[in-house]
């Protein structure tokens, strides 16, 4: 039952909770008129500390195709919290007025310690470097479109591994789908977290800073760009910005039914001249995370 729950990370969902938000996603894809007024007169909250295109304009456009309305700020010092209002009294008076709220916000636990106080449901957009669960169910919903099933897949993951929360949510995620292997490619300053290898079998990962030798075994290849705000040192980030670039060439040695994924934004990772590869599914996957976003919003809202 998914009814008034709240989305903090992917793992708070069992695999089956996770088919049924797919399963209606799938037919949202199919009849969006069927679902045009199933949200109308309810109010979806945007709370976005952090700066966000993607993921507020597809909450947004989300609720909007849904019948119902959007609400929020997308530049924190436009609301009280300027005034130096604490979380806790945000979060309480909002989730008065409206019937979900959506939260982006830098600081890892935020959307957790919201939820704590909310009479509504809680959607984490994004905390910190730690979770992003609603793009993990985009990213899920892609795989499953393309590949048919989420298990039996050869993960390769690439970038800032150490920063890259879309990454963590991925991983927590996909580990508990049948014979799913990882191979973690990043510089060895952006290794991926322990607390994220402890949950996985010992065989079921490689790690490597090498993208050239492993890209030949993956069925699926996430790319991710290096975290520019997460670092304490610009000279770092400018060091290690464009350790990776995707280029045709790079491409050649991959399997012909790979695919190429990234949560986007991109910044130099894929070269503009991948894009019009059929194996890069990315922008693709962007439109999949609007409609996921609309199953999620209806489910949590128990409107189906
Ligand atoms: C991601 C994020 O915000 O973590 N973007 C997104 O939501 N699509 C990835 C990123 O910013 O690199």
């Amino acid at each position: 039952m998914l009814k008034g729950r709240h989305l903090i990370e992917p793992s708070e969902f069992s695999i089956d909770e996770l088919e049924e938000i797919f399963g209606l996603a799938d037919s949202i894809i199919q009849k969006p008129e069927d679902y045009s007024e199933i949200c109308k007169n309810k109010l979806l909250a945007s709370l976005f500390y952090e700066p966000s295109t993607r993921t507020k304009f597809s909450f947004d456009a989300a609720m909007l195709r849904l019948g119902g309305e959007v609400i929020g700020f997308s530049d924190p010092n436009t609301s009280s919290v300027a005034k130096g209002e604490t979380l806790k009294d945000t979060i309480i008076t909002i989730s008065n007025y409206v019937d979900i709220v959506v939260v982006r916000h830098p600081q890892e636990g935020t959307a957790k310690l919201m939820a704590k106080y909310a009479l509504v449901p809680v959607i984490n957009a994004g905390d910190g470097g730690h979770q992003h669960p609603t793009q993990t169910l985009t990213d899920l919903l892609t795989i499953r479109h393309y590949k048919k099933s989420l298990n039996n897949h050869c993960i390769a993951v690439c970038g800032d591994l150490k920063f890259g929360r879309t990454i963590h949510s991925l991983v927590k995620a996909m580990h508990r789908y049948q014979d799913v292997k990882f191979i973690f490619i990043s510089p060895e300053e952006l290794k991926i977290p322990r607390y994220i290898k402890d949950l996985l079998e010992p065989g079921s990962y490689f790690e490597t800073t090498n993208l050239d030798k492993v890209i030949g075994k993956a069925d699926i290849l996430y790319m991710s760009r290096v975290q520019r705000e997460r670092f304490v040192s610009e000279y770092e980030y400018l060091r290690l910005k464009d350790y990776f670039i995707l280029t045709p060439e790079k491409m050649l040695r991959a399997k012909d039914d790979m695919i190429v994924m990234h949560p986007l934004p991109r910044v130099n990772e894929i070269a503009e001249e991948v894009d019009s590869d059929k194996r890069a599914v990315y922008f693709h996957q962007a439109k999949f995370g609007m409609y996921v976003r609309m199953a999620l919003i209806v489910k949590l809202l128990g409107l189906e």
